[in-house]
Protein backbone atom coordinates (compact mmCIF):
# COMPACT_ATOMS: atom_id res chain seq x y z
CA UNK A 1 0.00 0.00 0.00
CA UNK A 2 1.52 3.55 -1.00
CA UNK A 3 1.37 6.31 1.27
CA UNK A 4 1.46 9.45 -0.38
CA UNK A 5 1.89 12.68 1.67
CA UNK A 6 -0.19 14.54 -1.11
CA UNK A 7 2.35 17.09 -0.50
CA UNK A 8 3.92 17.60 -4.31
CA UNK A 9 3.88 20.96 -5.76
CA UNK A 10 3.41 22.54 -1.87
CA UNK A 11 5.65 25.81 -1.10
CA UNK A 12 7.54 25.65 1.96
CA UNK A 13 10.04 27.49 3.96
CA UNK A 14 12.36 26.14 6.33
CA UNK A 15 14.85 28.70 8.84
CA UNK A 16 17.96 26.79 9.92
CA UNK A 17 17.29 24.92 6.78
CA UNK A 18 21.34 24.17 5.77
CA UNK A 19 22.37 21.97 9.27
CA UNK A 20 21.58 20.23 11.81
CA UNK A 21 17.51 18.97 11.83
CA UNK A 22 16.83 21.96 9.43
CA UNK A 23 18.97 20.25 6.94
CA UNK A 24 16.89 17.33 7.67
CA UNK A 25 14.12 18.67 7.02
CA UNK A 26 14.58 20.42 3.57
CA UNK A 27 15.45 17.51 2.34
CA UNK A 28 12.44 15.24 3.22
CA UNK A 29 10.35 17.97 1.65
CA UNK A 30 11.77 17.74 -1.70
CA UNK A 31 11.93 14.48 -1.58
CA UNK A 32 8.26 14.68 -0.60
CA UNK A 33 7.93 16.93 -4.00
CA UNK A 34 7.87 20.18 -2.51
CA UNK A 35 9.18 23.40 -3.95
CA UNK A 36 11.99 24.56 -0.72
CA UNK A 37 13.32 28.16 0.01
CA UNK A 38 15.66 27.65 3.02
CA UNK A 39 17.32 30.12 4.86
CA UNK A 40 20.49 30.68 7.43
CA UNK A 41 23.48 32.81 7.86
CA UNK A 42 25.73 30.96 5.38
CA UNK A 43 25.32 29.50 2.64
CA UNK A 44 25.03 25.27 2.97
CA UNK A 45 28.53 22.84 2.83
CA UNK A 46 25.95 20.69 0.85
CA UNK A 47 23.51 22.56 -1.03
CA UNK A 48 20.27 20.71 -2.21
CA UNK A 49 19.73 20.74 -5.78
CA UNK A 50 16.51 23.07 -6.57
CA UNK A 51 16.56 24.49 -3.16
CA UNK A 52 16.78 28.35 -2.93
CA UNK A 53 18.86 29.89 -0.21
CA UNK A 54 17.85 33.14 1.18
CA UNK A 55 21.34 34.29 3.19
CA UNK A 56 19.70 36.20 6.27
CA UNK A 57 20.29 36.59 10.46
CA UNK A 58 16.67 35.75 10.82
CA UNK A 59 17.70 36.91 15.10
CA UNK A 60 17.20 40.28 14.16
CA UNK A 61 13.73 41.74 12.57
CA UNK A 62 15.68 43.20 9.69
CA UNK A 63 16.69 39.56 8.64
CA UNK A 64 13.49 37.91 9.28
CA UNK A 65 11.93 40.68 7.10
CA UNK A 66 14.30 40.04 4.26
CA UNK A 67 13.17 36.57 4.53
CA UNK A 68 9.38 37.25 4.81
CA UNK A 69 10.33 39.55 1.06
CA UNK A 70 11.95 37.33 -0.37
CA UNK A 71 9.38 34.02 0.36
CA UNK A 72 6.32 37.14 -0.86
CA UNK A 73 8.30 38.35 -4.08
CA UNK A 74 9.22 34.69 -5.24
CA UNK A 75 6.24 33.01 -4.27
CA UNK A 76 3.45 35.24 -3.17
CA UNK A 77 2.94 33.31 -0.34
CA UNK A 78 3.52 30.20 1.01
CA UNK A 79 1.94 26.96 1.99
CA UNK A 80 3.92 25.26 4.97
CA UNK A 81 6.25 27.08 7.32
CA UNK A 82 8.74 24.94 9.62
CA UNK A 83 10.53 27.55 12.18
CA UNK A 84 13.75 24.98 12.98
CA UNK A 85 16.28 28.08 13.58
CA UNK A 86 17.10 27.91 17.40
CA UNK A 87 19.87 27.22 19.63
CA UNK A 88 22.03 28.49 22.79
CA UNK A 89 24.70 30.33 22.97
CA UNK A 90 24.37 31.00 26.66
CA UNK A 91 27.20 30.54 29.22
CA UNK A 92 27.16 27.50 31.59
CA UNK A 93 26.97 28.52 35.93
CA UNK A 94 23.46 29.51 36.34
CA UNK A 95 21.29 32.30 36.47
CA UNK A 96 24.21 34.62 37.82
CA UNK A 97 25.43 34.01 34.79
CA UNK A 98 22.73 35.29 32.41
CA UNK A 99 22.75 39.23 31.53
CA UNK A 100 20.24 40.87 30.23
CA UNK A 101 22.33 40.89 26.89
CA UNK A 102 22.18 36.83 27.31
CA UNK A 103 18.41 36.57 27.91
CA UNK A 104 17.92 38.81 25.07
CA UNK A 105 19.99 36.33 22.15
CA UNK A 106 17.91 33.28 24.15
CA UNK A 107 14.71 35.32 22.89
CA UNK A 108 16.10 36.49 19.75
CA UNK A 109 17.41 32.97 18.54
CA UNK A 110 14.40 30.66 19.94
CA UNK A 111 11.01 32.94 20.00
CA UNK A 112 11.47 36.18 17.83
CA UNK A 113 12.12 34.80 14.38
CA UNK A 114 9.01 32.50 14.33
CA UNK A 115 6.56 35.55 15.47
CA UNK A 116 8.47 37.40 13.01
CA UNK A 117 8.26 35.29 10.07
CA UNK A 118 4.69 33.62 11.28
CA UNK A 119 3.34 37.63 11.29
CA UNK A 120 4.58 38.42 7.97
CA UNK A 121 3.65 35.52 6.07
CA UNK A 122 0.11 34.17 7.79
CA UNK A 123 -1.78 36.94 5.88
CA UNK A 124 -1.23 35.35 2.74
CA UNK A 125 -2.09 31.92 4.16
CA UNK A 126 -5.32 33.36 5.42
CA UNK A 127 -5.81 34.73 2.15
CA UNK A 128 -5.77 31.34 0.85
CA UNK A 129 -7.59 29.73 3.64
CA UNK A 130 -4.40 27.13 4.50
CA UNK A 131 -1.36 26.69 4.86
CA UNK A 132 0.45 24.87 7.92
CA UNK A 133 3.00 26.12 10.71
CA UNK A 134 5.83 24.20 12.83
CA UNK A 135 7.53 25.81 15.37
CA UNK A 136 10.58 23.81 16.53
CA UNK A 137 10.70 24.17 20.11
CA UNK A 138 12.28 21.44 22.94
CA UNK A 139 11.78 19.18 25.62
CA UNK A 140 13.93 21.55 27.57
CA UNK A 141 11.15 23.48 27.91
CA UNK A 142 9.99 21.16 30.42
CA UNK A 143 13.49 19.91 31.34
CA UNK A 144 15.60 22.57 31.97
CA UNK A 145 18.99 22.10 32.98
CA UNK A 146 19.49 24.84 35.47
CA UNK A 147 22.99 25.32 35.20
CA UNK A 148 23.16 25.44 31.52
CA UNK A 149 20.21 26.15 29.98
CA UNK A 150 17.64 27.87 31.90
CA UNK A 151 17.19 30.67 29.38
CA UNK A 152 17.10 28.82 26.28
CA UNK A 153 14.44 26.53 27.66
CA UNK A 154 12.28 29.54 29.01
CA UNK A 155 12.90 30.95 25.89
CA UNK A 156 11.45 27.67 24.41
CA UNK A 157 8.69 27.77 26.62
CA UNK A 158 7.74 30.62 25.36
CA UNK A 159 7.54 29.34 21.85
CA UNK A 160 5.50 26.54 22.68
CA UNK A 161 2.72 28.52 24.52
CA UNK A 162 2.87 31.59 21.44
CA UNK A 163 2.29 28.32 19.22
CA UNK A 164 -0.58 27.41 20.80
CA UNK A 165 -2.47 30.59 21.55
CA UNK A 166 -1.79 31.26 17.62
CA UNK A 167 -3.29 27.77 16.69
CA UNK A 168 -6.25 29.23 18.51
CA UNK A 169 -6.65 32.21 16.84
CA UNK A 170 -5.69 31.01 12.83
CA UNK A 171 -6.77 27.12 13.30
CA UNK A 172 -10.63 28.13 12.15
CA UNK A 173 -9.03 30.10 9.30
CA UNK A 174 -7.41 26.54 7.69
CA UNK A 175 -4.21 27.48 9.30
CA UNK A 176 -2.88 24.62 11.42
CA UNK A 177 -0.23 25.63 13.74
CA UNK A 178 2.01 22.74 15.33
CA UNK A 179 4.84 22.39 17.77
CA UNK A 180 7.92 19.65 17.79
CA UNK A 181 10.02 19.22 20.60
CA UNK A 182 12.73 17.11 20.36
CA UNK A 183 15.17 15.45 22.96
CA UNK A 184 18.76 15.18 22.45
CA UNK A 185 19.18 14.85 18.54
CA UNK A 186 22.61 13.87 16.92
CA UNK A 187 23.22 16.28 14.74
CA UNK A 188 26.88 17.41 13.67
CA UNK A 189 26.73 19.99 16.80
CA UNK A 190 25.63 17.04 18.99
CA UNK A 191 28.37 14.80 17.58
CA UNK A 192 31.39 17.60 18.21
CA UNK A 193 29.77 18.03 21.03
CA UNK A 194 30.53 14.11 22.50
CA UNK A 195 33.58 13.98 21.04
CA UNK A 196 34.59 16.94 23.19
CA UNK A 197 33.03 15.37 26.38
CA UNK A 198 35.04 12.30 25.27
CA UNK A 199 37.82 13.75 25.38
CA UNK A 200 37.87 15.85 28.52
CA UNK A 201 36.75 12.45 30.30
CA UNK A 202 39.48 10.59 28.92
CA UNK A 203 36.85 7.97 26.74
CA UNK A 204 35.66 7.30 23.36
CA UNK A 205 32.47 8.73 21.37
CA UNK A 206 29.84 6.36 22.77
CA UNK A 207 31.53 7.18 25.94
CA UNK A 208 30.59 11.04 25.36
CA UNK A 209 27.33 10.17 24.13
CA UNK A 210 26.84 8.26 27.41
CA UNK A 211 27.60 11.05 29.35
CA UNK A 212 25.25 13.57 27.72
CA UNK A 213 22.64 11.27 27.93
CA UNK A 214 23.27 10.97 31.86
CA UNK A 215 22.92 15.04 32.49
CA UNK A 216 19.27 14.40 30.30
CA UNK A 217 18.35 11.73 32.68
CA UNK A 218 18.89 9.30 30.66
CA UNK A 219 17.56 8.10 27.45
CA UNK A 220 14.99 5.30 27.33
CA UNK A 221 15.61 4.41 23.93
CA UNK A 222 19.32 4.20 24.59
CA UNK A 223 20.21 6.69 21.88
CA UNK A 224 19.68 10.38 20.54
CA UNK A 225 17.14 10.61 17.52
CA UNK A 226 18.79 11.60 14.25
CA UNK A 227 17.91 14.24 12.04
CA UNK A 228 15.91 12.12 9.40
CA UNK A 229 14.00 10.62 12.35
CA UNK A 230 12.66 14.47 13.31
CA UNK A 231 12.49 15.65 9.53
CA UNK A 232 10.41 12.79 8.66
CA UNK A 233 7.94 13.84 11.82
CA UNK A 234 7.86 17.01 10.60
CA UNK A 235 6.91 16.20 6.80
CA UNK A 236 4.38 13.93 8.14
CA UNK A 237 2.53 16.89 10.37
CA UNK A 238 3.00 19.25 7.39
CA UNK A 239 1.41 17.04 5.11
CA UNK A 240 -2.75 17.01 4.53
CA UNK A 241 -2.87 13.51 5.59
CA UNK A 242 -2.13 14.98 9.28
CA UNK A 243 -5.33 17.18 8.46
CA UNK A 244 -6.80 16.81 11.70
CA UNK A 245 -3.77 17.86 13.97
CA UNK A 246 -3.55 21.60 14.89
CA UNK A 247 -2.52 22.91 18.65
CA UNK A 248 -0.52 19.68 19.71
CA UNK A 249 3.04 19.63 20.59
CA UNK A 250 4.66 16.72 19.01
CA UNK A 251 7.54 14.98 21.23
CA UNK A 252 10.67 13.20 19.69
CA UNK A 253 12.71 11.99 22.20
CA UNK A 254 13.02 8.01 22.86
CA UNK A 255 11.22 8.49 26.27
CA UNK A 256 13.46 11.13 27.88
CA UNK A 257 10.85 12.96 29.52
CA UNK A 258 10.04 11.37 32.92
CA UNK A 259 6.27 12.00 33.28
CA UNK A 260 3.15 12.09 31.16
N1 LIG B 1 20.12 19.28 18.39
C1 LIG B 1 19.40 18.96 19.46
O1 LIG B 1 19.74 18.06 20.25
C2 LIG B 1 18.09 19.67 19.70
C3 LIG B 1 17.28 19.24 20.75
C4 LIG B 1 16.05 19.89 20.98
C5 LIG B 1 15.68 20.94 20.18
N2 LIG B 1 16.51 21.36 19.17
C6 LIG B 1 16.05 22.48 18.36
O2 LIG B 1 16.01 22.05 17.01
C7 LIG B 1 16.32 23.16 16.16
C8 LIG B 1 17.46 22.77 15.23
O3 LIG B 1 18.59 22.45 16.04
P1 LIG B 1 19.90 21.82 15.38
O4 LIG B 1 20.68 21.27 16.52
O5 LIG B 1 19.54 20.97 14.23
O6 LIG B 1 20.62 23.15 14.88
P2 LIG B 1 22.06 23.35 14.17
O7 LIG B 1 22.61 22.04 13.72
O8 LIG B 1 22.87 24.18 15.13
O9 LIG B 1 21.69 24.23 12.90
C9 LIG B 1 21.14 25.51 13.08
C10 LIG B 1 20.70 26.05 11.74
O10 LIG B 1 20.15 27.35 11.93
C11 LIG B 1 20.96 28.31 11.22
N3 LIG B 1 21.01 29.50 12.06
C12 LIG B 1 21.50 29.59 13.32
N4 LIG B 1 21.36 30.85 13.76
C13 LIG B 1 20.78 31.56 12.77
C14 LIG B 1 20.40 32.90 12.63
N5 LIG B 1 20.59 33.81 13.61
N6 LIG B 1 19.80 33.30 11.47
C15 LIG B 1 19.61 32.41 10.48
N7 LIG B 1 19.96 31.12 10.55
C16 LIG B 1 20.55 30.69 11.69
C17 LIG B 1 22.30 27.61 11.01
O11 LIG B 1 23.02 28.09 9.90
P3 LIG B 1 24.06 29.35 10.07
O12 LIG B 1 24.92 29.01 11.26
O13 LIG B 1 24.82 29.38 8.78
O14 LIG B 1 23.23 30.54 10.28
C18 LIG B 1 21.82 26.19 10.75
O15 LIG B 1 21.31 26.05 9.45
C19 LIG B 1 16.62 24.33 17.08
O16 LIG B 1 15.46 25.11 17.25
C20 LIG B 1 16.99 23.67 18.39
O17 LIG B 1 16.76 24.51 19.50
C21 LIG B 1 17.70 20.74 18.91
Amino acid sequence: MSFDLQLRGQRALVTGGTKGVGAAVVQALVDAGVQVMATARSAPAHPIGGVLYVPADVSTAEGAAEVAQAVLTHWGGVDILVNVVGGSSAPGGGFAALDDAQWFNELNQNLMPAVRLDRALLPAMLAQGAGVIVHVSSIQRVLPLPESTTAYAAAKAALSTYSKALSKEVTPQGVRVLSVSPGWVETEAAVALAERVATQTGTDYEGGKQIIMQSLGGIPMGRPARPQEVADLITFLVSPRAGAISGSEHVIDGGTVPTV
